[in-house]
């Protein structure tokens, strides 16, 4: 039985409106002469790109622009990115976006730092060693990349989301700064934010860390369960059911919108270090096959898996629903930990995620590969509270269909 746990985060983590203004003083006490920012054309035609740049500039750091991220990213679209970065020889990448961006900005400090190509580092510890400072500047309030030791793409060709987790992928620095998500379209904000309370309930939920087990010779990119990643998730938990639903439905809602960009990143060290469970495995193959966003599958997916590790999270689950604003005074703990399930539901219907896999396009036929491919993912099924074999995939997705 395992007797410790650690955590590891970004290293420097500066947080609040304005922000973005010490980004050149941040580069310059880091001796960082030569930048390339990874962004795309979203954020270029919204200014945002200009503001960041020009924060920079201003310090005198060289700076160079590649603006064709994608969601969801490629191969492919990580090899230009990759090219384009090599040519200019930066000392340091910064991604500047969603995930998508933040995560682009990782592989390629990666690959920059240690030849070869993407695939070369794809899954757990793969990374030989420290890659180029990355700096990470979220558009979205959501994904917890900033804060995270983990960079996924798309294999187009085996549909199929791919992981590369390594902890120098971890952020040199991490800077939030809320007024960058105030461009952000509201259908991807809910996506982002149900995908923070995904990582928030996961980890809050996830395997106990003295009771992770593996198979011989194998090493987790998680460590389950611990004291410090409990309290950042109920943190994240909490300010996600006062803040998400108006964040996403109240055009300019200041407090609302600082409160997600806080839960995110609070949700992201938590994740990155307990972990994330089966609502992520069973998201990937669905979301490589039917190009749904990370996050709408994620959020269609929750209310199913928590059915599923209900019986064993039920003290969880109960805390959850208090979390999320439920009223339970006067409930049993059965009927609290129910309310999470109801909670999450209201949530995904009020800021407009798909309830069912045939909304977003799924057919039956899939439910198998999906369910087989999923358990394939063996790091995030360890992490689940609940043993899941492969039938009982099936029937969380069928539950879900
Ligand atoms: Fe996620």
């Amino acid at each position: 039985m395992r007797t410790t746990w650690s955590f590891h985060t970004a290293t420097r983590l500066t947080f609040g409106p304005g922000a973005v203004d010490q980004l050149g003083e941040i580069l310059a006490a880091r001796a960082i002469e030569r930048l390339v920012i990874l962004t795309d054309q979203n954020l270029v035609a919204a200014g945002v790109a200009e503001r960041v740049r020009a924060s920079i500039e201003a310090a005198g750091v060289a700076v160079e622009t590649f603006s064709d991220g994608e969601a969801e990213p490629s191969v492919p679209c990580a090899l230009e990115a990759i090219d384009c970065a090599g040519r200019f020889e930066p000392q340091a990448v910064l991604g500047l976006g969603g995930g998508s961006n933040m995560d682009l900005a990782k592989i390629t400090a990666a690959v920059l730092a240690h030849g070869g190509s993407p695939s070369d580092y794809f899954g757990f510890d793969r990374i030989p060693g420290p890659v180029l400072p990355v700096i990470s500047v979220p558009t979205t309030a959501g994904t917890g990349s900033e804060v995270s030791h983990s960079a996924v793409l798309t294999d187009t060709e085996r549909q199929l989301k791919v992981s590369t987790l390594s902890n120098y992928l971890r952020p040199s620095i991490a800077l939030v700064d809320p007024e960058l998500t105030d461009t952000c379209p509201r259908q991807v904000r809910a996506d982002a934010g149900i995908d923070a309370l995904v990582h928030a309930i996961e980890a809050y939920t996830a395997v106990d860390y003295h009771a992770l087990e593996l198979p011989p010779g194998e090493k987790s990119a998680y460590e389950g369960r611990f004291p410090l990643g409990e309290c950042l998730a109920e943190k994240a938990i909490e300010l996600i059911g006062r803040h998400l639903v108006a964040a996403v439905n109240d055009e300019g809602h200041r407090e609302a919108r600082d409160g997600m960009a806080l839960a995110a990143t609070l949700a992201g060290m938590a994740f990155s270090n307990c972990g994330v469970a089966l609502v992520h495995a069973l998201e990937y193959p669905i979301g490589g096959a039917l190009h749904c966003s990370h996050g709408a599958g994620n959020g269609l997916l929750l209310p199913y898996v928590m059915r599923f590790n209900l019986p064993v999270r039920q003290r969880a689950f109960a805390r959850i629903a208090a979390l999320l604003g439920e009223d339970v005074n006067g409930l049993s703990e059965a009927e609290a930990a129910e309310r999470a399930i109801e909670a999450v539901r209201r949530i995904r219907r009020q800021i407009g995620i798909p309830e069912r896999l045939r909304d977003i396009g799924a057919t039956p036929i899939q439910i198998p590969l999906f369910a087989e491919k999923s358990y394939g993912i063996a790091r995030l099924r360890w992490v689940n509270p609940r043993p899941a074999t492969n039938q009982d995939l099936r029937d969380i997705l069928k539950s879900a269909f």
